[in-house]
């Protein structure tokens, strides 16, 4: 009688539960995206070093840079807030979820940077055209992990209209713009560039030196910027 039971209430369990599980897995696969191997992605390599040319975005020098400064902040999709289960501080991550590489246009992390009003994203600006481009083209040419690919970067350039200005805009203003004032400090204009030029902090905390914070936050900008940089402050931060 017991054993009797034991078969029929078994039976009756498996009996509801097995719709629920087919459910559940359904319902599962829908609404999650793809796992993403980032090493697939790189042909088994952990990243793709070289010169970039013809139109390839680099990721670590073009795309890195504006979802560390726009998205990685503090409270928003750093390591720590994970707002949505998005982090994006580092290529594994940013490639975990959201992309699909080469097609821009089915990417969640492509998509919501064309949302407006409360979905907006970044809520406090949207990213300019250009840096929409670049993570559109990046995505298309397969969303790969391409490194150390500044080679184009000359250290004796650093006209601030060509070379230092771009460099903030990519890797500094996301954080220090009025509404987003990381230490307190704008880099969003020439004039407030100049000053922490001029107060040393702006070197100081780029080339990690003792006594400042070090900047961009979590990464550091190459040696060849590192050295355009410098070249420009020491010529009087000129505004050219
Ligand atoms: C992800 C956000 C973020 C990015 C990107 C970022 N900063 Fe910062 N920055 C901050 C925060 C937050 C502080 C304040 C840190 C503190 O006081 O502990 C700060 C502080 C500073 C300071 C003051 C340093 C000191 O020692 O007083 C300077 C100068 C600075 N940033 C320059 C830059 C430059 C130049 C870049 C780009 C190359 C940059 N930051 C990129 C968030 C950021």
């Amino acid at each position: 009688m017991n054993n009797f039971r034991k078969n029929v209430f078994g039976f009756k369990r498996l009996g509801i539960l097995a719709p629920l599980i087919v459910l559940f897995v359904l319902v599962d696969s829908c609404i999650h995206e793809p796992f993403i191997d980032p090493f697939a992605l790189n042909e088994g390599q952990p990243n793709t070093p070289g010169c970039v040319s013809g139109g390839t975005v680099c990721f670590e020098s073009s795309v890195l840079p504006i979802f560390i400064s726009s998205c990685a902040r503090s409270g928003c999709h750093d390591a720590i807030t994970r707002e949505e289960g998005f982090v994006l501080d580092n290529y594994a991550n940013i490639v975990r979820k959201g992309i699909r590489p080469g097609n821009a246009s089915e990417s969640e992390l492509y998509k919501i940077l064309f949302k407006t009003g409360e979905d907006q994203m970044p809520p406090d600006a949207p990213l300019s055209q250009a840096q929409k481009d670049s993570i559109a083209a990046w995505i298309n040419q397969g969303a790969k992990n391409t490194v150390n690919c500044n080679c184009a970067c000359e250290p004796t350039q650093f006209t601030y209209a060509a070379i230092i200005q771009p460099i903030m805009t990519n890797q500094c203003v996301g954080c220090h713009k009025p509404g987003s004032l990381g230490g307190n400090i704008d880099l969003s204009n020439y004039a407030l560039v100049k000053a922490q030029a001029d107060n040393g902090k702006l070197f100081g905390s780029i080339s990690h030196a003792i006594g400042y914070v070090p900047m961009p936050q979590g990464t550091k900008l190459s040696d060849c910027q590192i050295t355009q940089i410098k070249n420009w402050i020491d010529a009087g931060s000129p505004n050219n």
